[in-house]
């Protein structure tokens, strides 16, 4: 299985900003080993990937439906028409300022797993959650209502993200990302059969270059979703060289 490095760049970025994109495609070319994404803005969509080589360029949301009346929204397939690769679905910063349920989350990965997308379906526990002992139990209901049934290893990603580790340089212990992990492909096992063998399962939260060998380094993590540290070459390229060591 082929490491996956994906930096989201969240509502960051403008034209000035592909510079960066240019500097991380120079290395992700060189670093044959690690699978290397980047989802800007919608803006800057078209143009970052006339200049991403090697990275895949991909949306941060769409909408469920291909088209019609809901102003505003960006559909999976007009993230097609401007070369994207992969769309986030259910990020927990949608699904905390949006509402999004699972049951929206499932509808945005069908409709771009129906586009030609791979969708990376966030999920994870809030601080609450975890305090109460129930993480586990969050991330296997989100699973179970947000993973589409015919859902395979080429057009799905999981991340598992914890939303109190996002953007506070707080991290749960190796163990902790190894036992989640392992529940998570087990349970990707019972929703998809073999073919949730071979579904990437991402870590995300406060991921950086201090911690990435360790984080890559644990059990049934196949690579990570990085916010922060994905805003500037100086910062991702270290992550990307990090998977690239662990994966040898
Ligand atoms: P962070 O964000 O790396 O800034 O913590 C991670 C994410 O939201 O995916």
């Amino acid at each position: 299985m082929r490491t996956l490095i994906a930096g989201n760049w969240k509502m960051n970025g403008t034209r000035a900003m592909l510079g960066e994109l240019d500097r991380i495609a120079a290395i992700a070319a060189a670093t044959e080993q690690v699978d290397v994404a980047i989802a800007p803005p919608f803006t800057l969509i078209g143009e970052a990937a006339a200049h991403a080589g090697a990275v895949m360029i991909g949306g941060q949301d769409c909408h469920s439906a291909d088209k019609g009346a809901h102003t505003g929204e960006i559909s999976a397939p007009m993230l097609v028409e401007m070369g994207a690769g992969f769309v986030i679905c259910g990020h927990s910063e949608r699904r905390a300022e949006f509402d999004e349920t699972d049951a929206v989350v499932l509808a945005k990965a069908q409709a771009a797993q129906n586009a030609g997308l791979i969708a990376i379906i966030c999920i994870g526990e809030d601080e609450a959650e975890r305090d109460e002992g129930r993480a586990l139990m969050v991330v296997a209901s989100e699973l179970d209502g947000s993973v589409p049934a015919t859902a395979t290893a080429a057009n799905l990603v999981v991340s598992y993200e914890p939303a109190w580790a996002i953007g506070t340089g707080r991290t749960p212990t190796a163990d902790e990302i190894g036992e989640m992990h392992g529940i998570i492909r087990a349970k990707l096992l019972q929703l998809l059969g073999e073919e949730g063998r071979g579904v990437r399962i991402l870590y995300g939260g406060s991921v950086n270059a201090g911690n990435a060998s360790t984080i890559l380094a644990c059990p049934d993590v196949n690579g990570a979703l990085i916010g922060g540290a994905s805003l500037t070459a100086e910062q991702f390229v270290p992550i990307i060289e990090a998977a690239a060591n662990v994966s040898q």
